[in-house]
C-alpha cells in the first residue's frame, strides 16, 4: 500500500517536535484513523535527509508488539514534506502517568508498573537485538494503545543528532524535560561513538523511577525510593557511569524477574511450594517447572530453613538439566546454598550437605568457575573435620579421586594446602582411593 497525500484527510495535529508535526488523519478509502508524522525538511542539515530515510526504513522493519508499527512510509519527493503513517494512539505515555495520579491520587503501584515496564523492556530489547538504540527513551516518545493496556516505543532513532535534539526541542519550546531522560555521556557533544545500549537503559531507569514515585526524574532522589522494590533497579540503571550500569537490557529483565516473582510467592509456606513442584516435575518432567524451583530458592534466598530443608532433595540429575538451562539461577542458588549451610550442623544435616554438593561438584565439574568449585572443596574439607564426621570424609575422598584436569588437581591442591588441619584429617579417607599422583605426593607432605 502506497499511502499518497491525497489519499487522506488531515483532522487535527496532535503533537509538534523538533523536526515536524504530528496529525491525526483519516485515510479515505477505509475511514480509518491513522497518526500521521510530517517532518520539516529545513531541520534537517546536509545528508540528515539521507539518514531519516535510512533510519525510518529500519524502523519499518522491526517487527514487535511494543514498537510502533510503520504503516507507510513517504520520503523521496522532491516538493513535499516526508512523512510517515502509523496506528493511532490513545495518548503517549506522559499524559497518561499525569492522568493515572490525577485519578488514583497515587504513583503506580508496583504491578501495574512492572507491567508497563515489562512492555518497555521488551520492545528496548528487541530493538537492541535488531542493532538499534533509540537514544531518546522518555514518556512522550511512548504510546498507549487498547485502552490503556499496551504500550509502543515511537520516535526511533533517526534526528537523534547529539545535543541538537533537544537544542531543537527548547526552541520551539516542546522540549521540556525531555533531556533530564538522557544519559550523561549523550550530553556532551562529539560523544555519538560514546553512546551505546547502556544510554536506553538509563532512561529506563528514569522512566520507571517516575513510575513508582510519580515525580518528574530530575534527579534521583534516593529518600523517595528508599523503601520501593525497584529501588536498586533504578540506582544501578541509571548510574553516571555507564560502566556501572547494567550491560543490557536482559540482565535489567533478570533483576526485574528476580524481584517480582518474589512477590509471586509471598505470602505462600515456600517449602510447601517447593514440595508442589517437584511433584509436578516427577509427574510430568516439564523442564520449565526446574526453572520455578530455582526462582523459588532466588524469592526465597535469605531463608536459611528453606534451603537447608529442601535444596538437598534435588537430585544429580535434576541439577543436571538445571545447570544446562537456567546456569546462572543455579550457580546463584548453589552460592546462596553455601552461605546457608556454613558454621555447625546436626550429623545428618551434614551428610546431606556433603551429598548435595558433591552432586553440584559433578555437574559444574568441566565449568570455567573455578571460584564456585573452589568454595565447595573449601567447605567439603572443612565439614568433615569440624564435624568429625567420616561420612564426609569420604565423599571428599570420593570428589578428589576422580579430579583428571591438571587444573582440578592444582585447585584441590590449594585447598588442602590452605587448610593443613582439615587436611590431615581427611588424609585416611583420601588414601582409600586412587588418587592422581601429585595429590598423592602432596598428601606425604604434609
Ligand atoms: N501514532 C501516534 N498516535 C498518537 N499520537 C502520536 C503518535 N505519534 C506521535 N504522537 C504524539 O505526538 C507527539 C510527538 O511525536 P514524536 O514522534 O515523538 O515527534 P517529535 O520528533 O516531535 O518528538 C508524541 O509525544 C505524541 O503525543
Ligand atoms: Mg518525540
Amino acid at each position: 500500500m502506497e499511502i499518497k497525500e491525497d489519499q487522506f484527510e488531515i483532522l487535527k495535529k496532535i503533537g509538534e517536535g523538533g523536526y515536524g508535526e504530528v496529525y491525526e488523519a483519516k485515510l479515505k478509502a477505509t475511514n480509518e484513523l491513522v497518526a500521521i508524522k510530517f517532518i520539516n525538511k529545513e531541520e534537517l542539515i546536509g545528508d540528515e535527509l539521507k539518514r531519516f530515510e535510512r533510519e525510518i526504513r529500519i524502523h519499518n522493519q522491526l517487527n514487535h508488539q511494543n514498537i510502533i508499527g510503520i504503516i507507510d512510509y513517504y520520503i523521496t519527493s522532491e516538493d513535499s514534506k516526508p512523512y510517515y503513517v502509523m496506528p493511532i494512539a490513545e495518548k503517549n505515555f506522559s499524559t497518561f502517568l499525569r492522568e493515572y495520579r490525577e485519578d488514583n491520587y497515587a504513583p503506580m503501584d508496583d504491578e501495574i508498573a512492572t507491567m508497563y515496564f515489562n512492555q518497555l523492556l521488551d520492545g528496548v530489547e528487541y530493538a537492541h537485538s535488531e542493532g538499534i538504540i533509540h537514544r531518546d527513551l522518555n514518556p512522550r516518545n511512548i504510546l498507549v494503545f487498547n485502552n490503556g493496556n499496551t504500550i509502543k516505543i515511537s520516535d526511533f532513532g533517526f534526528g537523534k543528532r547529539l545535543n541538537s535534539d533537544s537544542e531543537s526541542l527548547t526552541l520551539t519550546g516542546t522540549g521540556v524535560g525531555t533531556d533530564i531522560y538522557s544519559a550523561p555521556e549523550q550530553l556532551h557533544e562529539g560523544n555519538a561513538k560514546e553512546v551505546d545500549e547502556r544510554a536506553d537503559i538509563y532512561s529506563l531507569g528514569k522512566i520507571l523511577y517516575e513510575m513508582v514515585t510519580g515525580d518528574l526524574p530530575y534527579i534521583i532522589d534516593a529518600e523517595r525510593i528508599k523503601s520501593s522494590r525497584f529501588s536498586y533497579i533504578i540506582n544501578r540503571a541509571t548510574r553516571h557511569n555507564k560502566e556501572d550500569r547494567y550491560k543490557s537490557v536482559s540482565k535489567l529483565k533478570e533483576d526485574l524477574e528476580y524481584l517480582v516473582i518474589k512477590s509471586k510467592y509471598l505470602n505462600e509456606d515456600p517449602s510447601a511450594k517447593f514440595n508442589e513442584l517437584l511433584d509436578e516435575y516427577y509427574r510430568t518432567s516439564e523442564i520449565k517447572i526446574l526453572e520455578d524451583i530455582l526462582d523459588l530458592f532466588l524469592a526465597y534466598h535469605d531463608s536459611e530453613s528453606l534451603f537447608e530443608s529442601r535444596f538437598f532433595l534435588l537430585e544429580e540429575n535434576i541439577f543436571k538439566i538445571m545447570y544446562n538451562e537456567y546456569k546462572d539461577k543455579l550457580l546463584t542458588n548453589v552460592e546462596n546454598y553455601l552461605y546457608h549451610t556454613r558454621g555447625y550442623h546436626a550429623f545428618s544435616s551434614t551428610d546431606y550437605i556433603a551429598d548435595t554438593l558433591e552432586k553440584i561438584y559433578s555437574v559444574i565439574s568441566s565449568d570455567g568457575n573455578d571460584e564456585l568449585r573452589e568454595k565447595i572443596l573449601i567447605r567439603l574439607c572443612g565439614l568433615g573435620y569440624d564435624h568429625n564426621r567420616f561420612h564426609v570424609g569420604i565423599v571428599f575422598a570420593r570428589v578428589a579421586s576422580k579430579m583428571t584436569t591438571g587444573n582440578d588437581i592444582l585447585l584441590l591442591i590449594s585447598v588442602l594446602e590452605a587448610n593443613i588441619a582439615a587436611s590431615s584429617w581427611n588424609k585416611t579417607y583420601l588414601f582409600e582411593y586412587t588418587l592422581p599422583s601429585r595429590i598423592t605426593e602432596f598428601l606425604k607432605t604434609i
